[in-house]
This record gives structure tokens, sequence and C-alpha cells, in this order.
């Protein structure tokens, strides 16, 4: 029995306290986007209230006080993941568009006709698409980690896979549909061997363990903002100094560029190489503040707790007749990804939102995934930090209810 004190946090998330068809909130959806802590709000709200300014640009009180303030939060993101050096972090507006960057600038300035390109079969869209595109465009080879029946990469495939062609090796460090938890540091060790550079989508990762880029030796490593309790619209990009030296921008614009004439352009230094245009300051302000709130937490207490409710929803959903886990991996984060006999999820999730319960339905953008486990869709409850073994209840009770109604 973990002391980790969930109420205590519960408390901070103002979100937590409405009421949805007249029952309290039952928040399981945890791995589209979590809740945001009350010092969030605050922190984007004296942004728009009295602090409202463009960064980089002016010489007035607000425009210096915005740019320090949106300078600090770099600081406090490269904490948050142990790189070196502030100017390795760059600020996009997501995960999707981290590795979107990746795969355009890394991928089309170093990767040639031929070249291997490794990912796994349970990455998200946004970890699969975009080196599909670059693909086309440069006539690389996409090669795919096979997974077994728990949803765990199969390793010694992807020892297998491995080539002096491969150039990059892209995989996520723990999947949002399944919950696995990967080796990532044995998979960065590996592809290192054999000279790829390898992209970690830490996407639901950030939240599952500290963060140390330096330790993982990883040469890029993506996440979103909204889902390590800061605003939507914000993510984070960190790369080794060396690649993002050696990439050209991304994204042409404001902000990006030393001097303009028609004949040249010289770029900036790094990190405004790749930030074009106006970046997203009120949502990078709110996302130190979701930093700073998350590193007040006791990590090993929240992943011990963490795992408590795990076991707990594991044990209450099985013991549901026509209840199947999808994704059953040793190394497992609290993701509940299920279906139950009979019900179609969709019809499961609308069923369940009438008690208040908020879980996802659907192939949570990793269809591969769908397919290899022979299911339409999924239900996923994704549980964090201020959940409770109370709220499994309640949702293990709309399960129960759900197949009442559909008679299965
Ligand atoms: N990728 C997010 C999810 O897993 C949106 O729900």
């Amino acid at each position: 029995m973990s002391s980790f004190d969930a109420h205590r946090y519960r408390a901070e998330f103002p979100n937590l306290r409405i009421n949805v068809h007249g029952k309290p909130l039952v928040y399981l959806d945890n791995a589209a986007t979590t809740l945001k802590p009350r010092c969030v709000v605050d922190a984007v709200n004296a942004y728009y209230v009295t602090g409202v300014s463009n960064v980089h640009r002016g010489v007035h009180f607000l425009s210096e006080q915005a740019t320090a303030a949106f300078e600090y939060s770099r600081q406090v993101v490269r904490q948050f993941l142990h790189a070196p050096k502030a100017h390795e972090i760059i600020f996009t507006k997501g995960a999707t568009e981290s590795l979107n960057l990746v795969a355009q600038s890394f991928g089309r300035q170093f990767l040639k006709k031929g070249d291997e390109i490794i990912i796994s079969y349970m990455e998200h869209h946004s970890n699969i698409v975009p080196w599909q595109m670059l693909c086309e465009q440069a006539g690389c080879v996409l090669k795919v980690i096979p997974i077994n029946e728990r949803g765990e990469i199969i390793f010694e495939e992807y020892l297998k896979l491995l080539s002096r062609k491969t150039r990059l090796v892209a995989v996520v460090w723990v999947s949002n549909s399944l919950g696995t938890v990967n080796p990532i540091k044995a998979v960065i060790d590996q592809a290192h061997r054999r000279g790829a550079v390898v992209v970690i989508d830490a996407a639901q990762g950030v939240t599952h363990a500290p963060t140390n880029v330096q330790e993982l030796d990883c040469d890029f490593l993506a996440f979103s903002g909204h889902k390590v309790l800061g605003p939507t619209g914000v993510g984070v990009l960190y790369g080794k100094e060396k690649w993002l030296e050696a990439m050209p921008p991304y994204q042409g614009g404001g902000d990006m560029i030393k001097s303009v004439t028609f004949s040249k352009t010289l770029y900036n230094a790094l990190p405004y190489k790749f930030e074009a245009g106006t970046p997203p300051i009120a949502e990078v302000i709110g996302l130190r503040s979701a930093l700073e709130f998350l590193q007040t937490i006791n990590w090993e207490g929240m992943k011990a707790y963490k795992q408590e409710l795990l076991d707990y929803g594991t044990q209450k959903l099985l013991s549901i007749d026509g209840v199947r886990l999808i994704g059953t991996a040793r190394d497992k984060t609290s993701i509940l990804s299920f279906v139950v006999d009979g019900i179609h999820p969709h019809d499961l999730g609308t069923i369940v939102d009438q008690d208040g319960v908020a879980i996802r339905t659907g192939h949570h953008c990793t269809q591969p995934v769908m397919e290899f486990f022979k299911v339409p869709a999924t239900a996923r409850a994704s549980l964090a930090f201020y959940n409770t073994k109370e709220e499994i209840d309640v949702l293990a009770g709309a399960v129960v209810r759900a197949k009442e109604v559909f008679h299965a």
C-alpha cells in the first residue's frame, strides 16, 4: 500500500470539481491530455491579464519581461530533461511538430536513397507518417520492429533489422494505446553501435519516469506540454547540439533569421533557427509552471502509486465477464486498454460518460496496433497520479451497467 497522497494533489486541479451529467467527473483520459493544476492556469492567465507582449522583439518593459519569462521556461525544460544546454531545447507546438521537424530537417539533410529508418509496430501515427513522408521524398526504406501478443517489441527482431544501412531509429518510450514501457536505453545503445541516430517519442514517457537525455544519450527527444500538466499548443524538441547546428531550418519566417536580403538570408543561432514566427508564449510560460509543479512531487512515490492503480484497475476490469485487456506488457504504465465482448468501444464510451466517466475510445492514433490485435478500437482508461481506486470502481460499475444495457 503506497503512502502517496493523491487527495493532496487533487485539490490543485479545479477541473476535478466539476459534475458531468449530474455526476462527479471521473477523468480517466490522461493519455489524451492531462488536467491542469491551478498554478498553470494562473501563469497563463497572468500573462494574458497583465503581461501580454511579444518576445525577442521589443525594448519595452513588457516585451523584456515576456522574453525573460519565455527564456526562463527554456531553462526549466533543460533541467527537466537534464539537457546539457538550453539552446538544445526547441519550442514547437507539440510532439507531432517536433517529430516532423526532425524528419524534414534532419532527414532531408542527412538521409539518402536506400537508407533505412526503423520504427516499431506500436508507434503513434505521429511517429509513423513523418517517416513515411520522408521515405517518399528521399527514397529511404521504412522497417518496422514487430511486437508480441503482450504488446512488447521483440528485441531480437530489432537487432536483426539493424544494419549498416540503418541511419535512424525512431521509437516510442511509452505506448499511448498499450501502456508498454519500451527498453529505450537498450534500443538507443544498439542503434548507436551501428552509427544510427535515435529519436525518442516521449509524449507519454516524460510523466512515467524522470528523463535524463544525457544518460539515455538519445539524439532527439520529443514531448507535448499538454500531457505533462501544461497547456495545449506547446511542445518540446530536445536535440544534440551537433545535429541541430548542422540541420537546416524547418520553417522560414521572423525570429529565425539574422539578416534578410533578396539575395541572401542568414539564419539565426540555436535555438531560434527552429522557432520561426511568434511562438506560443503563454503556453511556454504555462509549461514552466507545469514542470515546476511536477518537480514538487516525489516521483518514486508517484510511480509506486500509479502501479498500484494499474494493478487494481487490471484486477477490477478482468473480474468483469467478457473484458479483455489489450496490452499486457511486463513493463507497463497506468494505461488500461480494453474491449468488452458484444459492445463496440464507442458505445461503451458513451454509456460510461453518462456516469461522468471520461475515457477515450477509438484507435488512439495507432491503427497498426488495432490491426495487430484484430480489434477495430479499444476503450482506454489512462490513469494519472491524481486518480483514485474509488474512481476505478466507478469505471468498473459503469462497464457493468453498459453490459446490462447491451445485454452483453
Ligand atoms: N495521442 C493522444 C492519445 O493517446 C491524443 O490520446
